[in-house]
């Protein structure tokens, strides 16, 4: 493909992320304070939410690019660029940090090669933190791909990885 069909493609798809964004703000047209469950339905419809969906969020919201920027970069939920193909979440909070999951996830950062929040070269993984996954009582915990995963060692973390397609 040469670099004009590949820049027409891009454009097509943006074209298309936005028009999923206008449906979803007429979808919320006159609902007030709807910034945040707009953000969750446009995540949901496109896996992020991409940098010019800002502008036109703000516009219909009323508020400023740099409000609704602020929002989408506070909740660590909302991603600002599309994951890969699988995504981890590592257990940050209490009970699973007095359990290991700093040591899960530095082992999680070393082995995938990206730090959290970030996604391996070859788009196959994502990594994120996150703040309770309910498994509190068999901590440390994790999510593969929306599965939970409980009393995760090093070594069960591999061998979760090893079970998915790359
Ligand atoms: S604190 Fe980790 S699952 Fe609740």
């Amino acid at each position: 493909m040469g670099q004009e069909q590949v820049q027409q493609a891009q454009q097509g798809d943006e074209t298309q992320e936005l028009a999923t964004v206008r449906r979803i703000l007429q979808a919320h047209e006159n609902e007030p304070g709807a910034l945040l469950p707009i953000l969750h339905d446009v995540q949901d419809a496109l896996g992020h939410i991409p940098a010019n969906a800002v502008p036109v969020i703000a516009e219909a919201q009323n508020l400023s690019r740099a409000e609704v920027h602020g929002v989408v970069t506070y909740y660590h939920h909302f991603r600002s660029a599309p994951a890969g193909r699988h995504v981890i979440q590592i257990c940050r909070a209490e009970a699973c940090q007095s359990m290991g999951a700093d040591a899960l996830l530095a082992h999680a950062e070393l082995r995938l090669g990206c730090s959290a929040h970030g996604t391996t070269k070859d788009g196959a993984f994502t990594l994120e933190p996150a703040f309770c996954l309910g498994l509190c009582a068999s901590s440390p915990a994790m999510t593969l791909d929306d599965q939970p995963h409980a009393r995760v060692t090093p070594r069960t973390f591999d061998a979760l990885l090893a079970q998915v397609a790359p």
